[in-house]
Order: C-alpha cells, then sequence, then structure tokens
C-alpha cells in the first residue's frame, strides 16, 4: 500500500532502506523521545525492523511505513499505526530532514487513512512532554491535545509523563 500528497510518499519499508534507518536510529532526539526504538542501535536492529513490518502487514494490526521523498522514493523516515480501538500512531524523521513539514505530511497522510478506510474511530498519538516539535506536528496536523496522562510509561530513566492527542473522524 502506498499513500502520496505529491511532495511525500509512504511506501512498505524495504532492505534498501537498512543503512538509512540504522544512521539515523543513532540520533540522541529519537533516543530520547520514542519508547520503540532500541537503544544502541545497529544495522541488526534495522534488518529485524524492516523484516518484522512485512510479517505486521501479512499478519497484525500495525502498519508500518517508510516515509519517502515521493520523485525519488528516498527514505526520509518511519511512520506506523495501530489499527486497534483506540488505534495509536508514531514516527520519526532521520536529522538531517527535518524542519521542512516531512513529518506532518506523513501524519496526514496516514492518520486520515486510518480514520478512514481504516475504521479507526479514535486515534491516540502520545509524546514525551519536552518534544516540542511533535507536539507541533500533531497539532498541524489537526489532531486535539487533551491533557498529561500521569506516569504513562516506564521509559529507559524510569516512568514518564505523556502528553495525549487524539483525532476521530469528526476531526476532518
Ligand atoms: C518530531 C519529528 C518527527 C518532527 O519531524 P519534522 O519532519 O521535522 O516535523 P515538521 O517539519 O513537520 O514540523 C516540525 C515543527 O516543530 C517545530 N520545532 C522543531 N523543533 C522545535 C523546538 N525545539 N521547539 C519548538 N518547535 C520546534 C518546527 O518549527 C515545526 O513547526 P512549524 O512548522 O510551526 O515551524 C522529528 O523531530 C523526530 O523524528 N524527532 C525524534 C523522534 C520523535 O520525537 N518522534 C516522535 C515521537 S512522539
Amino acid at each position: 500500500m502506498e499513500f502520496t500528497d505529491g511532495l511525500v510518499l509512504l511506501r512498505p519499508l524495504e532492505p534498501a532502506d537498512v543503512p538509512a534507518i540504522a544512521a539515523a536510529c543513532v540520533d540522541s532526539e529519537i533516543a530520547r523521545f520514542t519508547t520503540e526504538v532500541p537503544q544502541p542501535y545497529s544495522e541488526a536492529h534495522a534488518r529485524a525492523y524492516v523484516a518484522h513490518a512485512e510479517r505486521e502487514w501479512a499478519a497484525g494490526q500495525q502498519r508500518p511505513l517508510a516515509i519517502a521523498n515521493a520523485r525519488s522514493r528516498a527514505f526520509l523516515g518511519a511512520i506506523e499505526v495501530r489499527l486497534s480501538d483506540p488505534g495509536s500512531i508514531g514516527y520519526w524523521v532521520a536529522p538531517g530532514v527535518r524542519g521542512q513539514g516531512v513529518a506532518t505530511r506523513a501524519l496526514v497522510l496516514l492518520s486520515r487513512w486510518a480514520v478512514t478506510e481504516g475504521h479507526v474511530e479514535r486515534l491516540e498519538l502520545t509524546t514525551h512532554p519536552e518534544n516540542v516539535a511533535s507536539q507541533r506536528v500533531a497539532e498541524k496536523a489537526g489532531f486535539v491535545r487533551e491533557g498529561v496522562l500521569r506516569s504513562h510509561i516506564r521509559f529507559r530513566e524510569g516512568r514518564r509523563d505523556s502528553v495525549l492527542f487524539s483525532l476521530l473522524l469528526s476531526d476532518i
């Protein structure tokens, strides 16, 4: 499955993406703000992630995709939605291509699909309270900020709060 708005393309992850995934995932912001990217990160993690993504598409509720340049198909980041009730969505963008609207475009594409064709009635997005860039992305993509979940998840340094956003079909 592929989605595009003409500038950003969401496409399946490919074995050819492994070096770009491994290079991006050593970034300290990804380590600090994402809960599912292992640290330290190696090419073996990237290979396992691509293989896992293929299986998820075949079997599960999870829909992981590469965020790519629509013209060149070059890898820019990753985005993943869980088609559950409530659904959830998460993303990261490689450090060298941040600040150009890539995450926002990707989030708009996949979240709109999830609440329409994916039949997710409530789509949630949570961020670290200090992750201002991701909160900005959520707001730009039309998600509604609902509040702070106290001591929400156990993370590397201990439990942490999360800022909760949601998107309903009626928001778009
Ligand atoms: C969060 C992340 C995905 C954003 O990707 P991106 O492609 O740069 O996002 P966009 O360009 O669409 O938008 C970023 C917005 O945040 C703003 N921003 C970036 N850094 C910021 C900061 N430190 N303080 C305030 N705003 C900031 C940008 O100015 C932009 O907003 P604007 O369009 O109003 O100017 C990227 O920084 C990333 O991968 N971070 C590490 C992993 C992560 O945090 N994932 C999300 C977990 S919830």
